[in-house]
């Protein structure tokens, strides 16, 4: 497959989109006006018809267009709305307590109700609210650094966790250094970061010896360059290791709850000190969370100097707001149920058996992997052990035409990524169509190599 091949797709693909889309063409023209890039939010620049589709409704697991066009999403608001779209248990609940209360700066009856079910459903016994899951990590590294008195934070190569300063950093030749087209960074990212690549014990070893690593911030498995799995044994590892060393653990689950019902972590019993998780726990309301162990919250409290109750560095206005513990209450106790994820993953299943029967008559040098009720596949033929290997097999192009190539087939796929997430309501008619348009793309770039082997 030729990237001469790849482009002249593209280009056809390209004007199809905007001859589909006028409607979104002038919204997006009007936007320009007013919005920086024409969009709400500039990471929204990134969908790749050269100007994003605007929604005009969004239901279960399809989202409706202003030009009328009816979209499997399997993208679900990057995580956001894992729920699927508007769940009613979540509408009917922020349409009642919208009408008693939104915003008081008090704790509303649904706060202990939100703790207990995130307590159960995680393991950890004590929790804050956030509004988002970079909230929570923000505030968990500063739990961390103040409870231990260490500066600096680990994070793996290549990992994402939001909008928090300190883990913008990779691996340059061995050094720690800002990540590419970081936007202002505050400081040198060598001074509060340290970087490892995942899987890598040895290294990881080094890393925390010298005593002046806060905490590990980690993604149970890296969902954010790809999917990297860790290796077996390798949470052992860490956990023993961050133990030794009187570094906490902080895991980041805000994906990785696609896992199943309590995320990784209560699937494959890890310990961490903290918890964080943000994006569906509200349904797709603005919601966020850390927990932390007793002991965590001893030693925090125990520090004389630290302020929790004013302008200590930790919380937000709104957070805890009484709307988005209403979602928090809904989303936790009625949609994300274990029998959701009895649904989900066996869709998951069945996409990732689509598209690994495609990659395989076609010859293509991809894999695909699974994460509980996520899938994501990569243009390298072998799964990848760290982030660094991951964002080797990088190619924006191909990506950029498959995304294309999908919406203008009614398929929505997570814009940063070939990520595909199921929600509670997402269909097999929905699955089989991704792969349909899957092998479609694959015969178009490989089938001049495998004509005989078509799918469709
Ligand atoms: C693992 C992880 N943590 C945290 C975040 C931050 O989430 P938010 O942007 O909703 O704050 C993300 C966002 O993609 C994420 O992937």
């Amino acid at each position: 497959m030729s990237p001469q091949r790849v482009q002249e797709i593209f280009d056809r693909e390209r004007a199809a989109f905007e001859a589909a889309n006028p409607r979104s063409r002038e919204l997006y023209q009007r936007a320009r006006g007013s919005l920086l890039g024409g969009v709400p939010m500039s990471w929204m620049m990134k969908w790749a018809g050269g100007f994003p589709l605007f929604a005009a409704s969004a239901e279960g697991s399809t989202i409706t267009d202003v030009d009328g066009h009816v979209y499997a999403d399997f993208c679900l608001g990057d995580t956001g709305a894992m729920t699927g779209h508007v769940p009613a248990e979540v509408a009917d609940t922020i349409a009642a307590q919208a009408a008693r209360a939104i915003t008081t700066m008090l704790p509303s009856p649904d706060a202990p109700v939100v703790s207990e079910a995130l307590r159960e459903r995680f393991g950890l016994p004590l929790w804050q609210m956030t509004l988002s899951a970079t909230d929570a990590n923000r505030f968990a590294i500063r739990f961390a650094r103040e409870i231990t008195g260490r500066p600096r934070i680990l994070v793996f190569n290549w990992c994402y966790h939001g909008s928090v300063d300190e883990t913008f950093a990779t691996l340059r030749e061995g050094r720690v250094v800002a990540r590419q087209g970081n936007v202002g960074p505050p400081v040198e990212l060598e001074r509060t970061t340290r970087v490892v690549e995942f899987n890598d014990a040895e290294a990881l070893e080094k890393a925390l010896a010298g005593g002046d690593v806060a905490c590990v911030l980690a993604e149970p498995a890296m969902t954010n360059i790809g999917i990297v799995l860790p290796d077996p044994g390798f949470h052992d590892t860490l956990r023993a290791l961050t133990r030794r060393s009187g570094t906490l653990l902080i895991i980041d689950e805000t994906h990785t709850l696609s896992t199943g019902y309590g995320g990784y972590t209560r699937e494959y019993d890890l310990e961490p000190d903290l918890l964080t998780v943000g994006k569906p726990i509200g349904g797709g309301v603005p919601a966020g969370a850390f927990g932390m162990t007793q002991e965590v919250a001893e030693r925090a409290f125990a520090q004389p100097e630290a302020d929790y109750v004013d302008t200590g560095g930790v919380g937000g206005t709104l957070a805890g707001n009484a709307l988005s513990l209403a979602a928090m209450r809904a989303a936790l106790t009625e949609v994300l149920t274990k029998e959701s994820y009895a649904r989900t993953i066996p869709l998951a299943e069945r996409f990732e058996a689509g598209v690994r029967e495609a990659i395989e008559l076609h010859g293509a040098p991809w894999h695909v992997t699974r994460l509980g009720s996520r899938v994501e596949y990569t243009f390298m033929p072998e799964q990848p052990h760290s982030g660094g290997e991951a964002a080797a097999g990088h190619d924006d192009e191909l990506e950029l035409l498959l995304h294309l190539y999908a919406l203008n087939r009614g398929v929505l796929m997570t814009p940063f990524h070939n990520m595909a997430l199921m929600g509670p309501t997402t269909t097999k008619e929905q699955v089989d169509l991704h792969t349909t348009v899957f092998s479609e793309a694959l015969d178009e770039l490989y089938g001049e190599t495998e004509p005989e082997n078509r799918l469709i």
